[in-house]
């Protein structure tokens, strides 16, 4: 098919009546890609601007330039917005977990800081954000250990994930909390981050989704664990959304770093990835109710540089210059 000569649709209005589809943006990429953003996205993240360093690096000292650009674009172009993130272990600055000597900080001073946070941020953007990343991956990889030895976890122990829900809740009770994480349709993994989202329902805490990153590649997960992990979640009676996708074309174990361009082979599996999953996504859009990919084009994308630094990938369905790559055509093309 010559595709310059065909009228490709746009990505959300195509999925419109199953879930947004998203994007996680950057402030160089809401101006470099700002066409295929307003096409194709009908939501968008910041892929960093709203993490705990980025907004508040010093206490106190509230930077919210960034995010504000993006919620502008967002506004001027009828986007919905996805929070990404309260609570997390990676991209927080230490000052959160020490007192003015550098010694850890009491119990009762963290909670205090958790709550200005949450409830400066969350209020800040109130009735913006459809959906809140309260908690990112608390869940610990070890298969000895069940909640990762973050210092949320080592100071206020595993009730701080409680606490950051409710934070929220109270700030911004209106917008749908979820607990967030990766390797989320990892058979073992799964039971754990079900057991958590279980006991907080369980005890009341307003938590209303379970966000799965959805960092697959060519080889995994299978359709089959997918499968299981969106019927696991459903079980619980939340929303699920699809919140950093993207499809790595090299396995987990594969280091090689000679490839100068996506094989044939490789781009062929990857469309036949993005249909299965795409196909197995739509069966699922009663509890599905948003998919972000964690980026836009295969020109810039996290994963040229993990996990191996300097490393080109390819993950997504439009291409370096920005067209369209065939994996496109294959989750438009509805059967
Ligand atoms: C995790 C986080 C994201 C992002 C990616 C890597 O999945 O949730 O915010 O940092 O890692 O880009």
């Amino acid at each position: 098919m010559n595709e310059k000569s065909v009228e490709i649709p746009s990505l959300w209005s195509v999925y419109q009546n199953h879930f947004p589809i998203g994007a996680a943006v950057n402030d160089i990429s809401i101006r470099s890609d700002k066409e295929l953003l307003v096409k194709h996205f009908n939501s968008l993240t910041s892929e960093n601007d709203m993490k705990p360093v980025s907004l508040q690096p010093v206490e106190g000292v509230f930077t919210f330039e960034k995010a504000d650009k993006m919620f502008a674009f967002a506004d001027k172009n009828n986007m919905k917005v996805r929070g990404h993130t309260l609570i997390w272990h990676n991209q927080t600055p230490d000052w959160f977990f020490e007192d003015e000597r550098g010694a850890q900080v009491s119990k009762e001073k963290l909670l205090s800081r958790m709550e200005s946070h949450i409830s400066t941020v969350v209020k800040r953007y109130k009735g913006r954000i459809y959906s809140w990343d309260v908690v990112n991956e608390a869940i610990s990889d070890d298969e000895n250990e069940f909640l990762r030895k973050s210092k949320w976890f080592e100071i206020l122990g595993e009730d701080f994930i409680a606490k950051a829900f409710e934070f929220a809740h109270k700030a911004d009770p209106e917008a749908s909390l979820f607990y967030n994480d990766y390797n989320e349709c990892h058979p073992e993994k799964l039971e754990k981050i079900y057991r958590l989202v279980k006991s907080l329902v369980d005890k009341g805490v307003p938590i209303h989704g379970v966000g799965l990153q959805a960092h697959w590649n060519l080889f995994k997960p299978t359709i089959e664990d997918i499968r299981i992990a969106l019927e696991r979640y459903a079980s619980l009676g939340l929303q699920i959304q699809i919140t950093e996708m993207d499809v790595s074309v090299f396995d987990w174990e594969d280091r090689r770093t000679d490839l100068k361009e996506p094989t044939e082979q490789m781009l062929e599996m990857q469309e036949q990835r993005y249909e299965e999953f795409f196909d197995l996504l739509k069966e699922y859009r009663d509890v599905i109710t948003s998919v972000t990919f964690w980026g836009v084009s295969d020109k810039y994308t996290w994963l040229s540089d993990f996990p191996v630094p300097g490393r080109k990938n390819w993950p997504f369905v439009f291409d370096d210059n920005h067209e369209v790559k065939n994996s496109f055509w294959k989750i438009v093309n509805q059967k």
